[in-house]
């Protein structure tokens, strides 16, 4: 079955970014011209979605503002031919004529971000979907993440979790995965044994870590539904997956690009710093900026 449906989280309050965080959404802090979730997008609507869920808590209403039409906005850019800009704002409108639908669910506590996703049940059926976390973003030019877990999806027809090795010591920030045979390992791609959320550095199994790009099978709705909290008193998605594997195999696969943790704020200059030398127009400015600092 066709993957049409994604879900990205975005109840959380982004506490890593404070005091910004407070008025500005994680999810919109800027890469360049564009806020995060921007990119989120554009990578899901590359990669053939059709439907896509922001779970929001009632505070984070002002994410949906970024994906109204202004009309008003709209006509001043026309009336002074500015086409350029007026192409730029038409990309971020949804309403209700546009082909990709953009929806929102409440996510009234925050409890985890299994808890985020067993609230899709209300708006799939029997269909597989997928997930982007709003923390990780990953350029990846060639194909977008979320696409290659999709293609791979439609081979294996099982849950499928974006994974990357992380230098051990980081293995404590991450949902981490066990190959079911250990010489697959270093394959691109491999079935996992288990999953396990933010082992400690010692007594870690891998450093195999999840990057917040997944695709499941619906069977997983159900099953966070009964699962208990976990680490940190969350309902941690991968505390399901032994569940679902009693009858479904779950894959991993290694994802191609360069991923940055935007809930830090090393991460979003480095994108920043990135996402400029790929600019072509401030490329060059970006470079003779750095290049006075004499490092
Ligand atoms: C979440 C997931 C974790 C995953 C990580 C990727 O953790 O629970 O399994 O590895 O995202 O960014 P969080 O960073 O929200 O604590």
């Amino acid at each position: 079955m066709k993957v049409k449906k994604l879900i990205i989280p975005a109840a959380g309050w982004g506490t890593r970014f404070l005091p910004l965080t407070k008025t500005v959404h994680k999810e919109l802090v800027p890469i360049l011209n564009k806020p995060a979730i921007d990119y989120l997008v554009e990578e899901a609507i590359d990669s053939g979605i059709e439907e896509i869920w922001l779970i929001i808590s009632p505070r984070k209403e002002q994410l949906l503002e970024y994906f109204r039409v202004y009309y008003d906005l709209e006509e001043e850019l026309r009336q002074k031919n500015k086409d350029e800009l007026l192409n730029l704002l038409q990309k971020t409108n949804f309403d209700k004529s546009s082909k990709i639908k953009i929806g929102t669910i409440y996510q009234d506590e925050q409890l985890g971000l299994g808890h985020a996703i067993s609230l899709i049940s209300r708006k799939i059926k029997n269909e597989p979907f997928a997930v982007i976390l709003g923390d990780d973003l990953i350029y990846s030019p060639n194909k977008p993440a979320i696409k290659q877990l999709i293609d791979e999806f439609n081979k294996k027809q099982a849950s499928i979790l974006g994974v990357t090795s992380v230098p051990w010591e980081n293995v404590n920030k991450y949902g981490i995965v066990v190959p079911k045979n250990l010489e697959e390992k270093n394959e691109k791609v491999f079935e996992i044994a288990s999953a396990v959320e933010k082992p400690d550095v010692k007594n870690a199994p891998s450093n195999k870590a999840i990057i917040g790009r997944y695709v499941f099978t619906p069977e997983i709705v159900t099953l966070l539904k009964q699962t208990l909290p976990g680490v940190g008193g969350e309902i941690q998605l991968v505390d399901a997956f032994p569940e679902l594997m009693k009858t479904q195999k779950i894959f991993a696969f290694e994802l191609e690009g360069t991923r940055y943790d935007l809930g830090s704020i090393e991460g979003f200059v480095k994108a920043n710093i990135d996402y400029a030398l790929n600019d072509l127009k401030i490329k060059q400015s970006i470079i003779e900026h750095i290049k006075e600092k004499k490092l």
